[in-house]
């Protein structure tokens, strides 16, 4: 709609009592086509929600002269709906707004003087139903509760006749399946390029509990009562922490390194990594460091390459990404292979290069995709065969997790990829220790493979570990040595790789060389 906010004489204020935030979203929802009112518990989304509904119905026929249009006031089930959309239509909406009909169809009437549109309560368990509809508008409550699919399936039915600019309002907390999509549009505001014309139509407002004088006091302090991650949901409407999440140990302050020179950060510890450097002073050879290349293949979703080094002191640095869309596994792997090179373009000495075990089974032809990959990759020994990663999916998210909260794991300012999707991830509600599928997976499942496939199961931390080789050891000098040896030998894995003996040969190391 294009109606200037402050010509509407049907002024929400006037339909109920002052919320201000609630007002600032009804006004961008004129502004924008498709307003997210999302955040804090008990901020009056809902509630905006359905008034958003009659109003716009009302907008449509003062302004536009449009009679009888029809909106979808939806909830991703029934149950949910009528819980908290219908019970409160029946008692809060007048009697002289229009009829709810709960018969075989489930809708609110407006009456004729408001101009005889429709609200139709609907589930969208399954939204494919709706295929030959037509909707004025489309309001979701608690829209990250439904998938992406979810939502374009509606917008494909968003038209009307007389109706230039069809309307979406969603009202939602964070958390839930599908926290990752909508996330990435109204708050990242990051967009796929077929939607790249809409993108100035996305808007969000931010909801707080202390937005809503209609709450109690107590509610507000109850809130703050709530542990660690409900409360930064559910008090404080954060997008960054949440309820579900699954990587909740993950911020940027504390595992995101940043280049400075050649050389990353731990923003913890303030430790400098020289991931491609022949020599500092006495330190190691950085370039002798195990390195390996981790890949997450698609071919309509995007193809998503980690590549990772273990550092002497045993942290282990995903220090490169490259995520790209619509190439061939034969362009895939010449690009891999022409990024696995300093910033001097020298051969880096990759190890092991462990792709999507689907990769394996999925075919092109002739040749699976692995084939194809490997016969690129592997001409003249430049790079390591591809091995299938391990697809352990509860294994390889909990080695994540343990390796993020045991610092054991950096990740560089480049890998943006990673570093927004990581904490996007929720559990899934079937499976709590898997995290759900989300659209923005690639990433993390990239790093996973790597991981996983390279170190295996769970590991305890060296500190745990060494507590437990010691645990029987009365002796004072006999605890003494057993720590010595056990310290020595976690020494040698983090050992790095002999010169000469790189895995599948290759181009040589040539000393003095150097870059990231
Ligand atoms: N403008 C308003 N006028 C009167 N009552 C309101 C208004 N806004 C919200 N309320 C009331 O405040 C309470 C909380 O509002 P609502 O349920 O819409 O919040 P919410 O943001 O959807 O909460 P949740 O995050 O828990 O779903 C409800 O009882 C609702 O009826
Ligand atoms: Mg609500």
């Amino acid at each position: 709609m294009s109606a200037p906010a402050q010509s509407i004489e049907l002024s929400p204020d006037k339909l109920f009592a002052r919320n201000d935030r609630q007002i600032e979203a009804w006004k961008q929802s004129l502004r924008h086509r498709f307003l997210l009112y999302g955040g804090a518990a008990g901020g009056g989304k809902s509630f905006f929600l359905r008034w958003w509904c009659v109003f716009y119905l009302m907008v449509l026929f003062k302004f536009f002269q449009v009679r009888k249009a029809q909106v979808i006031l939806a909830c991703e089930d029934y149950p949910t709906l009528k819980d908290r959309q219908i019970s409160r239509i029946q008692a809060e909406f007048p009697k002289s707004l229009g009829n709810l009909c709960l018969g075989e169809t489930r809708d609110f009437t407006l009456a004729d003087k408001y101009g005889g549109g429709r609200i139709l309560l609907r589930n969208l368990d399954d939204p494919s139903k709706y295929l030959s509809s037509e909707f004025a508008g489309v309001a979701v409550e608690e829209l990250t509760r439904n998938q992406e699919q979810t939502f374009h399936d509606l917008r494909l039915r968003m038209r009307w006749p007389g109706v230039q600019r069809p309307g979406f309002a969603g009202a939602t907390n964070p958390g839930g399946k599908g926290h990752a999509w909508v996330k990435k549009y109204w708050i990242d505001r990051k967009f796929p390029a077929e939607m790249q014309a809409l993108a100035k139509e996305f808007f969000f407002v931010q909801a707080k509990a202390a937005d809503n004088p209609f709450l109690t006091q107590n509610y507000y302090e109850d809130l703050k009562t709530l542990p660690g991650p409900m409360q930064s949901a559910y008090l404080e409407g954060r997008w960054d922490l949440f309820v579900g999440q699954y990587f909740d140990v993950f911020t940027a302050a504390r595992h995101v390194a940043k280049w400075r020179g050649d050389e990353l950060v731990c923003p913890r510890t303030g430790s400098t990594y020289r991931i491609n450097h022949s020599r500092v002073g006495d330190k190691w050879f950085a370039e002798n460091w195990p390195k390996w290349v981790s890949l997450d293949w698609g071919f309509k979703d995007p193809s998503v390459v980690h590549w990772h080094a273990t550092a002497p002191d045993g942290k282990h640095i995903t220090y490169r990404e490259w995520a790209v869309d619509g190439v061939t596994p034969r362009m895939l792997a010449e690009g891999i292979v022409e990024r696995s090179v300093d910033s001097e373009r020298r051969a880096e000495r990759i190890q092991q290069f462990f792709i999507s075990p689907d990769a394996f089974a999925d075919r092109e032809g002739q040749s699976t995709i692995a084939e194809q990959l490997r016969d690129v990759a592997c001409r003249g020994n430049r790079f390591p065969s591809p091995a299938a990663a391990s697809d352990d999916r509860v294994g390889g998210w909990m080695l994540l997790y343990q390796l993020l909260q045991g610092d054991e794991w950096l990740i560089a300012e480049n890998c943006e990829t990673l570093i927004s999707s990581l904490p996007t991830l929720v559990r899934d509600e079937k499976n709590v220790e898997d995290c759900a599928d989300s659209s923005v997976d690639h990433a993390p499942d990239s790093a996973r493979y790597g991981m996983y496939s390279r170190f295996g199961p769970v590991r305890q931390s060296a500190e745990v570990r060494a507590a437990k080789a010691v645990e029987h050891v009365k002796d004072p000098t006999e605890r003494a040595i057993v720590l010595e040896k056990f310290h020595e030998q976690e020494r040698k894995k983090n050992q790095p790789v002999p010169l000469g003996s790189r895995h599948g040969g290759g181009r040589r190391w040539r000393p003095g060389q150097g870059g990231k």
